[in-house]
């Protein structure tokens, strides 16, 4: 297999169609291996991932974790509060000492846009951006599309997948929309205007503010959370308000191919953006995309920072 040359990951733009592909199908044989008793390989043994989280996370920390430890890195977590960042230390002071350390990868999840770009430019170590403020959360894409593709086939041209939600703070939608349009799918974004990005001409994907025309025999329907740690002024009226017209439940859903599968990257606001019984019902993958997080990460972790010619998944 010729190996893509990636030298960070902070952008779904860094991706080639070619290199996106090759770390999805290298994440399927990782998937494979979450299957097995002995979940671990010895891939990246010697290699330092150091995941650096300045905003909260269960399933991104946890997942590259996880991912670190099956490929036989040592993996170190740091945060916020418990780091030296707490007693003033800057970012970059930050990265210039973990570089200190020879970290082979900085995982960084951080509230302002941009952060892993700044960290990617005074480090040695790759940099993996695992969410900067409404920027970008581009493994968080590539999960996505690896959930697509086990539900739909490996082929997403001709899939109409409708994201919806509060798609103007959201990464994931940012990181969503370039990797599915440069795989083929259609994309359709919905959401109250005060949530849609303003120019999305150039995105290649339909808008709409209503979310009945946008689920309209869709075979995808990716639901977002209400960024509210993100929102600066009050933009739609209520909780209630927005779940009248834009949470899915079963009704809506009903307009969707019947085939439809259901997606929410999470944390999820039950009630809100999406009811009980759609989140936890036939349609939902949401706890297939958790699952496909692990192998996605590991793909990643892989390509940078394994040495030249390794295997992936020797036997
Ligand atoms: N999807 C996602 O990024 O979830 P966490 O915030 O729990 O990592």
């Amino acid at each position: 297999m010729t190996e893509p040359q990636l030298r960070h990951l902070l952008s779904i733009s860094d991706l080639s169609r070619t290199m996106a592909e090759q770390i999805l199908k290298t994440a399927q044989a990782f998937h494979e291996i979450g299957k097995r008793p002995v979940r671990k390989v010895p891939t990246l043994r010697g290699k330092t991932v150091i995941n650096v989280f300045y905003e909260a996370s269960t399933r991104t920390r946890t997942s590259f974790e996880l991912a670190g430890k099956r490929l036989s890195a040592d993996v170190v977590n740091i945060g916020g509060s418990s780091s030296s960042t707490s007693k003033g230390e800057s970012l970059r002071d930050t990265v210039l000492t973990l570089d200190a350390m020879h970290a082979s990868v900085i995982v960084l999840r951080h509230a302002v846009s941009g952060a892993a770009h700044y960290v990617a430019r005074n480090t040695r170590a790759a940099v993996i951006n695992a969410g900067d403020g409404m920027h970008e959360h581009p493994t968080q894409a590539l999960l996505d599309v690896f959930t697509i593709r086990q539900h739909k086939g490996n082929d997403l041209g001709g899939l109409t997948v409708t994201i919806c939600g509060d798609i103007q703070h959201s990464r994931v939608a940012r990181s969503n929309v370039q990797l599915l349009r440069l795989l083929g799918a259609r994309v359709r974004l919905a959401g109250p205007r005060t949530l849609l990005p303003h120019r999305t001409e150039a995105l290649g994907v339909e808008t709409f503010d209503r979310l009945e025309p946008a689920l309209e025999g869709a075979d995808v329907v990716m639901m977002l959370r209400i960024q509210r740690e993100r929102l600066g002024a009050a933009l739609f009226p209520s909780s209630r308000e927005y779940a009248r017209y834009f949470g899915l439940n079963a009704r809506r859903l009903s307009l969707a191919s019947p085939e439809a599968i259901v997606m929410h990257p999470g944390p999820i606001n039950r009630g809100v953006e999406i009811s009980d019984d759609v989140a936890d019902g036939p349609h939902s993958v949401i706890l297939g995309q958790v699952e496909a997080g692990v192998a996605v990460r590991m793909a990643v972790l892989y390509f940078l920072a394994s040495e030249p010619g390794a295997e992936a998944t020797p036997a």
